[in-house]
């Protein structure tokens, strides 16, 4: 059975076929009509145990646009909060004739562990802390579409790197390309082990966005930094108003710079705080361009992982 747990096991070829891919069906939803057959004999299940919009939704319209059959499923409201498993959820979704999950869960590893205890092809729609293994290729299929090609192209990923599944299956997809990647933020969030994935740290953002041809912008992410044993947010350091100062992306901050860079950020946003709306809705932000490049990227996923070839 074929999945897609993770960008790390994958080969620059693969990606290079998922991008070619991207770029047939990316013509075909700019068309009147934007829906092909390639997938009418396929029922998928999304199963969201951790909230999303555009993932969701990206995968939910890749999906009918390839004309599968689509269930949605998401933790709230279902029978996950009378002590079901996620082993027998899934099977019992299974059991209706699935052939491919959709999975978001919390949980580092979660897909991995589905992959070996179900009868089914796991897409991996981002695990906890670990990997989302779509973003990152929909966030390289964008600096392709923009430069050309990734090779020696020089990218910054700016905030919690740390609790971030963005990053870290940017900075695989990323260096597979032939990319050169940095990270930058307080050393509060980035983790230790980060320099033997063979990533430069930066702590300065001034230092980092002279540097670089694009800054990808991340979120502070507030709710996985929890103090486990009492269940309570624990106090954030630096506090999100020193981090705006520190290593929020500002019009002045760019302005100072010889050299146009080109703006990311997975979403969702958290204006004022990692970056201000005047640069995130400036002419050198690519964000929405990433959104709309999602739903092409996630069709040939899904297209590659049915066994056809284009
Ligand atoms: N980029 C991303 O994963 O956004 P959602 O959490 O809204 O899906």
């Amino acid at each position: 059975t074929r999945h897609l747990l993770g960008i790390k096991n994958l080969t620059r070829k693969d990606i290079e076929l998922i991008f070619n891919t991207a770029d047939n069906f990316k013509e075909i939803i700019n068309r009147p009509i934007k829906k092909v057959p390639s997938l009418r004999d396929t029922t998928i299940a999304n199963l969201f145990f951790e909230n999303s919009t555009r993932t969701k939704l990206s995968f939910e319209l890749a999906e009918k646009r390839l004309s599968a059959d689509v269930v949605n499923f998401s933790a709230s409201g279902s029978s996950v909060s009378k002590g079901e498993t996620l082993i027998d959820t899934v099977n019992n979704i299974l059991a209706m004739k699935v052939d491919v999950v959709v999975m978001r869960h919390p949980n580092p590893g979660a897909a991995v562990f589905l992959s070996k205890n179900i009868n089914a092809s796991i897409v991996n729609a981002g695990d906890g802390t670990h990997e989302h293994p779509t973003q990152g290729l929909l966030d390289a299929f964008s600096i392709r579409e923009k430069y050309g090609d990734l090779s020696g192209k020089k990218i910054v990923i700016v905030g919690d790197i740390a609790h971030s599944r963005v990053a870290l299956s940017n900075i695989y997809c990323l260096q597979k390309l032939g990319a050169k990647v940095k990270v930058c933020g307080p050393p509060t969030l980035i983790p230790k082990y980060i320099s033997s994935l063979g990533v430069e740290v930066e702590y300065n953002l001034d230092r980092a966005i002279a540097w670089c041809d694009v800054a990808m912008m991340l979120r502070i992410q507030l709710e996985r930094q929890t103090n486990v044993s009492e269940g309570n947010q624990v106090k954030l350091f630096p506090s999100l108003r020193e981090y705006a100062n520190m290593y929020g992306l500002t019009a002045e901050r760019l302005n100072r710079l010889d050299h146009k860079i080109t703006i990311m950020h997975p979403g969702p946003i958290n204006r004022g705080v990692e970056i201000t709306s005047e640069v995130a809705d400036s002419e050198h932000s690519i964000i929405l361009n990433q959104v709309e490049n999602g739903v092409a990227v996630r069709m040939a996923v899904l297209y590659l992982l049915s066994g056809r070839e284009f």
